[in-house]
C-alpha cells in the first residue's frame, strides 16, 4: 500500500506543535495584517474534518486512499491548532462557532477524480501561499510555522498527485472530470480553493476571516504582479504530469476538456 510509504516518509518529516517556542514571538513585529492571515489559516485549516469525512464516504471502496485521508488529516489539524496557538499566544481567538460551522462534511465531487484533482489545486495553493508568505513576514515563529506547514503541504499535493493518477489509470473515462475541475479553478483572475466555494456565504462567517480573506491579501500585497499566473500555471504543468495531456494555457485545458468528452 502507498499509504504505508507515506505514513514512514512523513514520520521522517513531522515536526510537533511543542517543537514551537510561542512564548519567543517577536510581539513588536506582529503586524495587524499577520494575524489577518493567520485566522484565514485557522479557517482554512479547520475543514480538514470535512473533508475526511468527505473523502471516507466517497472512497468507500478504497482502503489505501483511505488510509492515506487520515494520515493527511492528522497533518491539517496540527496545521489548524498550530496557527490557533499562534494567535492564543498573542491573545487573539477564533469563535469555536466559526470553527465549527465548518463541520458539515463535503458533497460528493462529480466524480472520485474530480475531487482527488481539487485537493491537489487546494495543496498547491497553499503551499505556494504559505511558502511566499513566510518569506514576506517579518517574525521569526510565524516564519517557521508558514515554512513547516507549506513543506507539508508540498508533500499532500505529492500523494495528492499519486491518488490522482491512480485512479485514472484505473477509471479513465473519469478525464473529463478532472479537466473540468482544473478548468473551474484556473480560468478566473482570482485564487479559487474548495474551501472557499464550498463554504462560502455561511452565517456564522459573517464578519470573519475566512480563507479567501488570506488569498485576497496574499494576491495583493504578497504575491506580486505575476504571482496568480505562475500559481495557475503550476497547477497545470501539475494536471499535464499526471495526465500526459500538455496543459500551459487556459485554452489548451478547454480544448482537452473539449476533447474528452466529445
Ligand atoms: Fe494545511
Ligand atoms: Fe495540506
Amino acid at each position: 500500500m502507498h499509504s504505508i510509504e507515506v505514513f514512514r516518509q512523513y514520520e521522517g518529516t513531522h515536526w510537533k506543535i511543542s517543537d514551537i517556542d510561542f512564548a519567543a514571538i517577536d510581539k513588536t513585529r506582529v503586524k495587524p495584517e499577520y494575524l489577518t492571515l493567520v485566522k484565514s489559516a485557522v479557517m482554512g485549516e479547520s475543514n480538514v474534518i470535512a473533508a475526511v469525512h468527505g473523502f471516507l464516504n466517497e472512497f468507500p471502496d478504497d482502503y489505501d486512499f483511505s488510509s492515506f485521508a487520515v494520515v493527511w488529516g492528522y497533518q491539517e489539524v496540527q496545521h489548524h491548532y498550530a496557527f490557533t496557538a499562534y494567535l492564543n499566544a498573542l491573545g487573539e481567538h477564533i469563535p469555536y462557532s466559526a470553527v465549527a460551522s465548518m463541520r458539515a462534511p463535503y458533497d460528493p465531487g462529480t466524480r472520485p477524480a474530480a475531487t482527488l484533482a481539487t485537493n491537489v489545486i487546494s495543496e498547491l495553493t497553499v503551499n505556494t501561499v504559505y511558502k511566499a508568505v513566510a518569506k514576506w513576514v517579518d517574525e521569526p515563529v510565524l516564519q517557521v510555522l508558514l515554512k513547516n506547514a507549506s513543506l507539508d503541504e508540498a508533500h499532500h499535493a505529492r500523494e495528492f498527485i499519486h491518488y490522482t493518477k491512480k485512479r485514472l489509470d484505473e477509471h479513465p473515462d473519469e478525464l473529463a472530470s478532472v479537466l473540468e475541475t482544473v478548468y473551474f479553478y484556473t480560468a478566473d483572475d482570482r485564487i479559487k480553493h474548495p474551501v472557499g466555494i464550498f463554504k462560502d456565504g455561511l452565517e456564522e462567517l459573517s464578519g470573519h476571516e475566512t480563507i479567501d480573506t488570506g488569498f485576497e491579501f496574499f494576491l495583493d500585497n504578497v504575491a506580486g504582479d505575476d504571482g496568480l499566473d505562475e500559481l495557475q500555471d503550476k497547477i497545470r504543468r501539475a494536471f499535464s504530469g499526471i495526465t500526459g495531456i500538455p496543459m500551459s494555457s487556459n485554452s489548451q485545458v478547454r480544448r482537452a476538456l473539449a476533447e474528452a468528452i466529445s
